[in-house]
């Protein structure tokens, strides 16, 4: 049999600490030893005695207490995995910032091993910058982040921060400790974890549709494909098996993925079909022309042969968003974005409700497009809805960081 492996369970203080107990329970059940560190904070949402009757250990807070065994660094030593659950948005800042003010900092700096951490907040706080920003220094060193779901919040309020279930935060613990070999490994420090998609297949498309005019000339639109190109760069990063059917892209394609150039909207869609068969995810992030010519002409359209004014007659493109969402496997996600130029956010999202209700797919990223927005930008601003039109997360920085945000948003979530 193999030995114990001591997991240590981080609580800090947000009310979703009582389900922390359930994931100390897990980890008891399945044969660790469980060391709980708590914050101040957290033992105001959740009493010590519950804790240490689950752990079945003492309960560490205090970062002057067991001085001589120097317990600062001890914790994070013997650690074999830490799970930080609930991760408050103070919390994270302060990861983020590698501050120790507490025991449970410096149990963290002191340790080499995996590090997950399930945020839980309000959606405001989620959404916040700050957090958006710490949350993407926290994986760039390796950390998993796990959730936070959308759901009912403390209050009335629904909304994306509410606390993955236990049993989600234990599995993705235990992978992450299975990918580390049981050993402590660097894993914040360095990469040795499991990424958080792994074992996912996603396919996506970039970039914008070229439909030939002859055989000089097309009709095509400004799409760069780089909010492709990284949501595709994103998902491989975190561990994902990438499909990316690019149409004209200006930027090249992230290194490990499996590439399909096309070129007009029909090529486009028999790609996304083939590539789409046995995906987990499906995200159309391209630009796809709603026409075509009705005819490509063999030879360079010539002024002198048309004249003042040149007619060109367009026949509607199959719209491969519904298609695929109509004729998806069973458990197949499917996010569609929208390009609009509308510059009220209400009126936007309006469309965005029409525009999800119309294609069928599960989620919608909102992007205001414009001369200087959306297309060929290195940022964008997007509101992801569901399926029922409510918001389940914004988004704005660098394209990598909106690419990050919808991964988050749409895979840790079940279709709505
Ligand atoms: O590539 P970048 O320069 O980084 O710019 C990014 C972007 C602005 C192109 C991107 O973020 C974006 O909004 N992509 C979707 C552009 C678009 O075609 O939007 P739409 O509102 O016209 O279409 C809605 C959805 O239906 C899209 O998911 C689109 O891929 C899909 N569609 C559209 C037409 C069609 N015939 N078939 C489709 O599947």
């Amino acid at each position: 049999m193999s030995p114990a492996r001591t997991i240590v369970v981080g609580i800090t203080g947000g009310i979703a600490a009582y389900k922390a107990v359930g994931v100390v329970r897990a980890f008891v059940l399945h044969g660790d030893v469980v060391q709980v560190v708590a914050t101040d904070a957290a033992l105001r949402f959740v009493g010590k005695p519950t804790l240490e009757a689950i752990s079945r250990n003492p309960v560490h807070t205090d970062l002057y207490e067991g001085v001589a065994e120097v317990r600062h660094v001890a914790i994070g030593q013997s650690a074999d995995l830490i799970v930080v659950a609930p991760a408050t948005a103070n919390s994270i800042a302060k990861l983020a910032a590698g501050l120790a003010d507490d025991l449970l900092g410096n149990t963290i700096l002191a340790s080499t091993a995996p590090l997950v951490i399930a945020p839980a907040m309000h959606t405001e706080m989620w959404n916040n910058p700050a957090t958006i920003a710490n949350i993407a220094t926290l994986r760039s060193r390796g950390v998993i982040v796990v959730g936070p779901g959308t759901g009912q919040l403390t209050g009335s309020d629904v909304g994306a921060g509410r606390m993955a279930e236990p049993e989600t935060i234990v599995a993705a613990a235990l992978a992450a400790l299975e990918a580390a070999g049981s050993v402590a490994e660097p894993a914040h420090t360095a990469s040795a974890v499991e990424p958080d998609l792994a074992g996912m297949n996603i396919v996506i498309s970039a970039g914008g549709t070229r439909e030939p005019l002859d055989p000089v000339r097309f009709l095509g639109n400004r799409s760069s494909g780089k909010q492709g190109i990284a949501l595709a760069s994103a998902a491989v990063s975190r561990g994902a098996s990438v499909t990316l059917v690019a149409a004209h892209l200006e930027v090249p394609p992230p290194e490990g993925v499996t590439l399909v150039p096309v070129a007009t909207a029909l090529e486009l869609e028999t790609a996304m079909r083939a590539a789409a068969a046995d995906a987990d995810l499906v995200i159309m992030a391209a630009a796809v022309a709603d026409y075509r010519p009705v005819s490509v002409r063999d030879a360079k359209i010539k002024k002198e042969d048309t004249g003042d004014t040149l007619t060109i007659e367009l026949v509607k493109n199959p719209d491969v968003l519904v298609g695929l969402s109509a004729d998806r496997p069973r458990e197949q996600v499917i996010v569609g974005f929208a390009a609009e130029t509308e510059t009220d956010a209400d009126a936007l999202l309006e469309l965005g409700r029409g525009k999800i209700a119309r294609k069928g797919c599960d989620y919608l990223v909102i992007n205001r497009v414009g001369w200087s927005e959306g297309f060929a930008t290195d940022g964008n601003d997007v509101v992801l809805i569901d399926r029922s039109g409510d918001i389940v997360t914004r988004a704005s920085g660098t394209k990598m960081l909106v690419a990050d945000r919808i991964l988050d948003a749409v895979v840790t979530r079940p279709s709505a």
